[in-house]
């Protein structure tokens, strides 16, 4: 929307959390709390968009500097005197272009966009001083009182520690998102004074200059009162952690996923999953994480910033991170995938097998028993149960190379820097040092010698 300008409100400590990571960077569903406001914003396509930053401002740029997608203009409020301050610094970077400026707070993330589309089309329509977004909740505790004159109208805003017994029985609260002109902001904040209980400079308090000496503030109710829900202390955090994970199954299951059940099913902001998927009971799908159609994913399966392709099947406790997973793959039960693993079409990782930073190739098989690390497997490779790649001397990691169509018989160590040729064989119970050339066999363990009867005398029963 042209002439529109996004504030987010994310310089605050939050207190309430008693944390040393800064509020607006504690995760919801898996990304920072700030996202939400950060997503939203961008969905609507405003001019600008100006994160407010200040407490431990470096972490919370770090993560906004991985919103590469975005160009945000980010402003530094140097104390944090309140929430009518930090949109005070902003003043500078507010254009002359524009006409309504729209703050969130950073610490709301459970509004939607077509809330905020209906907030912006109704201070167009009665283009008072100030439309703001309230809710009625059945416990207020924390939030700002909204005190109606008539109609949608508001005569101020009483936040909960500066409020009289007769306020606090108000139901009707501030969401903490308003549209604005700029002109009549930027001169109601010349004028409010940090005079309350917490000597802050409230946003809030423009209100009350907007109905005095402007064109009056307009509320809208929402129809859903927990698009409202702030995050001030960790009761919070649990409690919107919930909303909006719900929120995010109910979106999963609509695009025509099965969970099992739902509510022992985890699955993080910026997951996506294909259509036709099943995911069984107690399973968490974390980070930047990718599911093709068509998968199973099995009890008791984590798996974390990874991508599965089409029919993929994770059987239970696997655990997967960092990991690539093509068509028709099986993994597990009780595999594990550490970072930089890739499994090429229609192969096969069993039960305890743990794959690092190794390629395995199409239709190649490690069914039992294995560590696999820096590893590059070739197509129709046998990996034997009980194979360990000894990639690590002490000091240094080393790659083994295994190339297409070799049978690694069991419990064989590799000792890399190692390269075994295409057809290879590996006898069972190896230790294999030297590289083995193609379709030779290497066999590296001592000669078997057999006594005669000394088993016997020793083991027989006498019956
Ligand atoms: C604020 C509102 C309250 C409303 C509630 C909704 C004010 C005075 N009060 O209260 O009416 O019901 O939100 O959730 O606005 N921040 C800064 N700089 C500061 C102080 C805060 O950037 O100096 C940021 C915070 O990081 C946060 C947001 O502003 O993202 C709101 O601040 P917070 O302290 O949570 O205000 P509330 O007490 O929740
Ligand atoms: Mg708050």
């Amino acid at each position: 929307m042209s002439g529109l300008a996004v504030i987010i409100l994310a310089a605050g400590q939050g207190k309430r959390m008693k944390s040393t990571l800064p509020k607006v960077l504690h995760p919801v569903a898996g990304v920072p709390m700030l996202r939400y406001a950060i997503d939203v914003a961008q969905r609507l396509q405003p001019d600008i968009i100006i994160p407010v930053i200040g407490h431990e401002q470096e972490q919370v740029r770090d993560f906004l500097a991985t919103q590469h997608h975005l160009s945000l203009t980010i402003v530094e409020q140097p104390t944090q005197r309140g929430t009518g301050d930090a949109i005070m610094v902003t003043k500078s970077v507010v254009g002359e272009d524009i006409q309504t400026i729209l703050i969130l707070n950073g610490d709301v993330p459970l509004l939607t966009e077509q809330t905020i589309g209906r907030l912006i089309s109704l201070q167009k329509h009665e283009q008072p001083s100030v439309t703001m977004l309230t809710a009625k909740i059945p416990n207020p505790k924390g939030y700002g009182r909204v005190v109606r004159s008539d109609g949608n109208r508001i005569s101020k805003i009483v936040e909960e520690v500066d409020a009289s017994p007769e306020e606090l029985k108000i139901s009707e609260i501030n969401a903490g998102t308003y549209v604005f002109t700029p002109s009549f902001l930027f001169s109601a904040l010349d004028e409010i004074q940090p005079k309350n209980a917490q000597n802050e400079y409230y946003l809030t308090d423009t209100v009350e200059t907007a109905v005095a000496k402007g064109k009056g503030a307009v509320a809208l109710l929402l129809d859903d009162p927990a698009e409202a829900h702030g995050i001030n202390s960790r009761v919070d955090l649990a409690n919107v952690e919930g909303l909006v994970r719900r929120k995010i199954r109910e979106r999963v299951m609509g695009s025509g996923v099965t969970l099992l059940d739902p509510q022992s099913t985890y699955i993080d902001y910026a997951v996506d999953i294909g259509q036709d998927t099943v995911v069984y009971p107690h399973t968490t799908l974390e980070g930047a994480t990718t599911v093709g159609e068509n998968c199973v994913i099995r009890s008791g399966v984590r798996i974390t910033d990874s991508v599965l392709g089409r029919a993929v099947t994770i059987l239970d406790s696997s655990v997967i991170s960092d990991s690539i997973i093509r068509d028709e793959v099986v993994v597990g039960p009780f595999a594990h995938l550490r970072p930089g693993s890739l499994l090429e079409q229609k192969s096969k990782v069993g039960n305890f097998v743990e794959i690092k930073k190794t390629i395995l190739g199409q239709g190649s098989k490690a069914s039992h028993l294995s560590y696999l690390g820096d590893s590059r497997i070739g197509r129709d490779v046998n990996i034997g149960a009980g194979t360990i790649t000894c990639n690590y001397d002490g000091a240094q990691k080393h790659e083994t190379i295994i190339e297409d169509d070799t049978f690694i018989g069991s419990n064989s160590a590799l000792v890399a820097p190692l390269k075994i040729g295409a057809g290879a064989l590996i006898a069972a119970g190896s230790t294999i040092t030297k590289d083995v050339p193609p379709e030779d066999c290497g066999i590296a363990r001592s000669k078997q010698v057999n006594k005669p009867a000394r088993g016997l005398k020793r083991n027989r029963k006498v019956r």
